[in-house]
């Protein structure tokens, strides 16, 4: 992949440091538990997504095949689980999800903007997050595993991104994108380096 590119095309304010790998590489067992709830989380969103903002232009339908490739994501993450003898174990996740979530604001039409653009934030890292995995780990199957993944997570961020520019405009999209990449970026940080998909 071309990374500068990608990341670009990602808005994400800063990108992974070359060091983030070597921190979670002796505890890859943790990573994928944590990744599995992941993908059981970015289900749960989209579909709570689908309940609150019932009757908006064309979001259920999307958000519908979203829920059903994160339930895919999900249910070939406990298949990787078990082929490797790891049980799906409870764990605290990293602050990043709910360090986001603080920031989207409470007020509608602005509540349902931050929504889709924090959805497509997260969407963004973790699949800046794929593609690193997939360069790095040595079990070819779960490369390519993470390699297609990458490219799911990339087209879920720019549907989320495109679904609000499908009710809001280009430039108060654009605005808020670019501070909530900066908070998103801190949220990072904010796990230290705790090994998870989404620590620093
Ligand atoms: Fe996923
Ligand atoms: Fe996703």
């Amino acid at each position: 992949m071309n990374a500068p590119l990608s990341r670009q095309m990602l808005n994400l304010a800063q990108p992974t440091d070359d060091g983030w790998y070597e921190r979670v590489r002796e505890h890859l067992d943790l990573i994928l538990i944590d990744h599995a709830h992941l993908e059981k989380r970015a289900a749960s969103t989209a579909l709570s997504m689908i309940f609150r903002y019932t009757g908006r232009a064309g979001l259920a339908r999307q958000l519908s095949a979203v829920v059903q490739e994160e339930m895919d994501h999900f249910s070939r993450m406990l298949d990787v689980l078990e082929a490797r003898g790891v049980e799906l174990v409870r764990l605290e996740p990293a602050p990043y999800a709910s360090k986001l979530v603080k920031a989207i604001r409470s007020e509608e039409p602005y509540m349902f903007m931050d929504k889709l653009l924090v959805a497509g934030l997260i969407e963004a890292r973790s699949c800046e997050r794929f593609a690193i995995l997939s360069e790095n780990v040595e079990d070819p199957e779960l490369a390519a595993f993470y390699r297609e993944l990458f490219e799911t997570e990339a087209m879920h961020y720019t549907l989320y991104t495109n679904l609000a520019r499908d009710h809001f405009s280009r430039e108060e999209v654009k605005a808020r994108l670019q501070e909530l990449a900066v908070v998103e970026v801190e949220a990072l940080r904010a796990g230290g380096d705790i090994p998870r998909l989404h620590s620093y």
